[in-house]
């Protein structure tokens, strides 16, 4: 029996429905959490792809009106929730349904905080801030690999400080997510490549943090595999759904590990650089990772053991510095594989940018379950190398 507070694990999830076809099923979910007029949050990419017309007609069929905000930027920003929140009022809507990535399932997310508590979103950064319960949230990712769909995480940016503010609640867990891999058919193989890696970082991150424990390890390691042996043929092949199906598969497994042990490092940075220059989540995770697992690898060697060996790494014969070595040039080489390839300078970054990026960093909520304590100069470090 656990002997303090400290050793307690709890384990969050939504409904989950995993399977192609899963999308048509919104009109019912959306009925039976008793709906009447639903807001549709997406963005003007998921709606080029057709995914938002199969939601459309699933909810006339089931007699549900619904109103449509579109207007979420890649980084979701506090003034978009602010208006999607303002629509959502006006429209008298009870329901959110989000369709799309990370960026319009975060944006839901805020808009049914702000709904239900009249505040700025902005004034829900940090942990358990958010006290009045929020409208039922149908997800419907078209992405494999954000997960906000199963996470309590929202990620909002702040223009005025460049800064990516971060949302941890249970209230953010959607009640339902309705997992369709035909939805990530559209992604492009860069997409494909970043949301990929985005997962393995959620698994890897998630299984190393001070916040892990036995029912998210399961799901990290799977996660992990899955994304090793499936993304780089994915890339390869990318109209091929049992692929698809594999990504989604883990992408569900790292988001149930990482929603309940959180994360660490790459993505307390990653948040930074994200908010900073406006990239791409993915993309930011993926310069980071492996000068990350370099810089943890000391603070838990044996459980960077059971990642290198789920990776497919053979370790029997190795010293621990030269698993470490192994590691990182594995994880260097599955990005090379997908194609990611950018280095923190070529994304725009100068060594002038980097004490404020480390700053920023160290206040993210992510960065306190990392597996080693890190100071400022710790995080410039790792930034200074990964340019
Ligand atoms: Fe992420």
């Amino acid at each position: 029996m656990p002997n303090s507070i400290s050793n307690l694990r709890k384990f969050v999830a939504p409904e989950i429905i995993f399977g192609v076809g899963a999308r048509k099923t919104v009109g019912n979910f959306a009925r039976n959490f008793g709906g009447q007029r639903v807001l549709i949050v997406t963005d003007p990419g998921v709606i080029k792809t057709g995914w938002v017309e199969d939601v459309k007609r699933s909810l006339e069929e089931t007699g549900l009106e619904y109103r449509i905000f579109s207007n979420v930027s890649p980084n979701p920003r506090a003034e978009e929730v602010m208006q999607g929140a303002a629509l959502y009022h006006e429209e008298g809507c009870n329901l959110i349904v989000a369709v799309g990535g990370g960026s319009p399932m975060d944006c839901a997310k805020g808009i049914g905080i702000v709904s239900a508590n009249n505040q700025h979103i902005l004034m829900f950064e940090g942990v358990d801030r958010i006290h009045s319960p929020i409208p039922p949230l149908v997800f419907i990712p078209t992405t494999a690999g954000t997960s906000a769909d199963v996470s309590q995480f929202a990620i909002i940016s702040d223009q005025d400080t460049r800064m990516k503010v971060s949302i941890v609640s249970k209230a953010v867990v959607p009640d339902v997510t309705l997992i369709d891999p035909e939805t990530t058919l559209t992604m492009d193989p860069f997409l494909t490549a970043c949301t990929g890696i985005d997962a393995m970082v959620h698994a890897v991150e998630a299984f190393v943090s001070t916040a892990s424990g036995p029912l998210t390890d399961m799901h990290a390691l799977e996660a992990i595999k899955l994304v090793s042996e499936n993304l780089p043929k994915l890339v390869q092949n990318p109209s091929d759904v049992a692929l698809r199906e594999q990504l989604m598969l883990a992408s569900l497994k790292a988001g149930l590990a990482f929603s309940n042990a959180i994360l660490g490092a790459v993505h307390a940075m990653s948040h930074s650089l994200g908010g900073f220059l406006d990239l791409p989540h993915g993309l930011c995770n993926s310069i980071l990772v492996e000068r990350v697992i370099d810089y943890n690898f000391n603070a838990s060697p044996d459980r960077f053991r059971v990642i290198a060996d789920t990776l497919g790494i053979e370790t029997k014969n190795l010293s621990t510095p030269q698993l470490q070595k192994a590691l990182v040039s594995h994880v260097s080489e599955l990005k090379q594989r997908v194609g990611l390839t950018q280095t923190l300078g070529e994304a725009g970054v100068v060594k002038a940018d980097i004490p404020e990026l480390s700053g920023n960093a160290l206040t993210d909520p992510c960065i306190l379950t990392n597996p080693r304590k890190s100071n400022k100069r710790d995080v410039e470090v790792v930034y200074e190398e990964a340019l």
